[in-house]
């Protein structure tokens, strides 16, 4: 079965359908995301934080992305793949960003690219799309400029910051961003920018109003106790299962209740 493409974006933003997209960064969690009938999977440089243990994402490498993206398009057949050109890829010239994007689609397998920032990337998505490179935006709180925002802060509280977001999201839309991200906003200003475009906005801390949601997978199976931002609903409590089982698990080994005759080759 081929793939969800883009064009499924901007229908679905035409029928009034919600999105859903998830990150994800192996080919096990890959198959599950897949079972739940998810639209799209964001290779997020997220991996950085919640797989690597960075305190922020900038360390992560393109080889990286890479890496995981294959991982993930092993374990999915059908799901939309998108994955994050990190930082410093994408930032220094036109030539290198179109190479580095052309790698992550040849070598990691995935159908687009997202990248962050606002009018300033226009010239550089219109380049990447009419080299056949479908780009998603992401505005807002955007995590790869997190020593320049001072923190991860909510984006467009002021009317100036509103103002330059929504100058930014139609800047993205006229240079051929098939969706657009939007993070950390003010749900008012996230429902403005998703009235004004015709491509679809996905939210993450951006209110209901969006054209669909994204969060990151390990955050909404509750893999992590100490993380829970306001934005965050957690849908399982995973950190809970995990542990009990891997405590059973070494219980059993401790005692001799594992392996059992069952467990053992005859
Ligand atoms: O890297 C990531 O996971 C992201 C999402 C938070 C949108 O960019």
């Amino acid at each position: 079965m081929s793939r969800i493409t883009t064009r499924h974006f901007r229908k679905s933003k035409l029928e009034d359908r919600k999105l859903v997209m998830v990150t994800c960064y192996d080919a096990t969690f890959a198959r599950l995301v897949e079972q739940a009938d998810v639209d799209a999977i964001l290779i997020g440089d997220s991996l950085g934080m919640v797989v690597q243990g960075h305190d922020h994402t900038l360390p992560v490498t393109l080889d990286e992305v890479i890496y995981h993206s294959r991982a993930v398009a092993r374990g999915s057949s059908r799901t939309h793949l998108v994955a994050d050109l990190p930082f410093g890829t994408y930032q220094a010239a036109p030539d290198i960003a179109l190479e580095n994007a052309a790698r992550l689609m040849k070598e990691g397998g995935v159908q687009a690219v997202k990248l962050e920032g606002g009018e300033e990337y226009a010239e550089l998505i219109a380049r990447m799309t009419r080299a056949g490179v479908p780009v998603m935006g992401h505005l807002g709180l955007t995590p790869q400029s997190v020593h320049q925002l001072g923190g991860y802060r909510i984006q467009g509280r002021s009317n100036e910051a509103a103002d330059r977001l929504i100058r930014d999201a139609r800047a993205l839309q006229d240079a051929g961003c098939y969706s657009l991200v939007l993070e950390g906003i003010p749900a008012t200003l996230a429902a403005q920018v998703t009235e004004e475009l015709s491509i679809p906005t996905i939210g993450i801390g951006a209110g209901a109003a969006c054209d669909g949601q994204v969060l990151v997978l390990y955050d909404l199976l509750g893999l992590d106790e100490r993380f829970n931002p306001r934005f965050l609903k957690k849908y399982a409590r995973l950190n809970e299962v995990v542990v009990d089982a891997l405590s059973a698990y070494t219980d059993e080994v401790r005692d001799g209740a594992f392996p059992t005759l069952a467990n053992s080759h005859h």
